[in-house]
């Protein structure tokens, strides 16, 4: 049987995005470090998560090993439990990685055992060159392809469920085969699933992949969320409205909260965008219900995310140029939020209440937002 874990969407980190395929066990023990006294462990930050590259050889047993950058695996999950962190490990499906190290085919059982051993507590399974494999068991027959890949990833939840230690399963596919419709079934098991290529640290990325997600909000609910993929608040050359708006979109869509900055060296702005409690408190609210897109005009769009309790959030976003700033304000049709009358709310980002009108005026710089909890909407 499935675990239950990821009641609400998983907060942590992953070494991906920063550090990529030259990760070491001194960038995962600082990441370690710094979730705790950044404050982030406080907000709810758990998972500690080594993406591709610390694989190393297969013993005459078949037995995986770290590479060199990784001395002692064990030693490095009791160093981030030992801060209150959870340890989180990537492979494939396929004989080899994205990156090209050791992927998991064939060895499915003895990987889990060996995670398992290690003290793993989640598991990033990266479909990678099992693509290939699908393509050679059955050439040109793209739908008995989709049925090989489903079949990977329940192999390796069989493989979860005889070991006896919690591990969050998160399938990576690419949002290939509707993953949403059958990556939560019990034999699959899937606690999350990616539903887009990659990001980047580029305003068009982030903005792609978040609308995106418009339509895929039934599939998501406790202990199973779609991923639109890990943060990258802080990487790049993002501004301080693109980091906000990012994040924001991410609370709004209950993604997983995976941070893939440099938790070591942010600056403070940025650990006050990933610590910022009132946004974190959307995105982990109990009743799991994701954003849907209300409505999109022009350059702006307003997404609505039902909480517990009867509180609703509102997020407007300038996802386009500078037309709604300054003297051009962007005019919030409520009664398309099925909202009437005044409404009295929470600006998240600034602490300070606000009033919703119809109507109302809304100036935002390019690429912000304004994200409102209303606790009591008016309907
Ligand atoms: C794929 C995944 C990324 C990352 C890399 C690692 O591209 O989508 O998130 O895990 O592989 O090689």
């Amino acid at each position: 049987a499935e675990t239950p874990v990821a009641k609400t969407p998983p907060m942590g980190w992953n070494s991906w995005n920063f550090f990529a395929e030259k990760v070491t066990d001194a960038d995962v023990r600082a990441a370690a470090d710094a979730m705790v006294t950044s404050g982030m462990r406080d907000a709810g930050y758990v998972y500690v998560n080594i993406d591709d590259g610390w694989q190393g050889e297969r013993d005459a047993k078949g037995v995986i090993h770290p590479n060199a950058r990784f001395p002692d695996m064990k030693a490095l999950a009791d160093y981030v439990h030992s801060k209150g962190l959870k340890l989180g490990i990537y492979s494939s499906p396929g004989p080899k990685t994205c990156a090209g190290f050791a992927g998991s085919l064939g060895h499915e059982k003895q990987d889990a055992q060996t995670y398992a051993d290690w003290g793993v507590d989640y598991l990033k399974y990266d479909l990678c060159s099992y693509g290939d494999v699908m393509k050679e068991k059955a050439p040109n027959d793209p739908e008995a392809q989709m049925r090989l890949m489903e079949g990977a990833y329940r192999t390796m939840r069989e493989a979860l469920n005889t070991v006896h230690r919690p591990i969050v399963y998160s399938l990576c596919q690419y949002g290939m085969d509707a993953v949403w419709e059958w990556a939560s079934d019990a034999s699959v098991g899937g606690n999350l699933w990616r539903t887009t290529g990659d990001i980047s640290p580029d305003w068009d990325r982030i903005y792609t992949l978040a609308s995106q997600q418009a339509g895929l909000a039934k599939y998501s609910r406790p202990g199973h969320w779609n991923d639109p993929d890990m943060l990258e608040v802080g990487n790049g050359h993002l501004t301080a409205a693109e980091n906000r708006s990012h994040f924001s979109w991410w609370a709004m869509l209950a993604a997983p909260l995976l941070a893939g900055n440099d938790l070591a060296h942010m600056t403070p702005a940025v650990r006050d965008i990933l610590t910022r409690r009132e946004v974190i408190a959307i995105d982990q609210d109990a009743l799991g219900k994701q954003a849907t897109r209300a409505y999109a005009d022009g350059e702006v769009e307003v997404w609505t995310r039902p909480l517990q309790g009867g509180a609703l959030a509102v997020a407007v976003f300038n996802v386009g140029g500078t037309r709604h700033a300054g003297t051009h304000p962007f005019h919030l049709d409520l009664s398309k939020l099925g909202l009437h009358g005044t409404q009295q709310g929470e600006d998240l980002w600034t602490g300070k209440a606000v009033t919703l009108q119809d109507h109302q005026a809304i100036a935002l710089h390019s690429h912000d937002v304004l994200l409102v909890r209303i606790p009591s909407p008016k309907v």
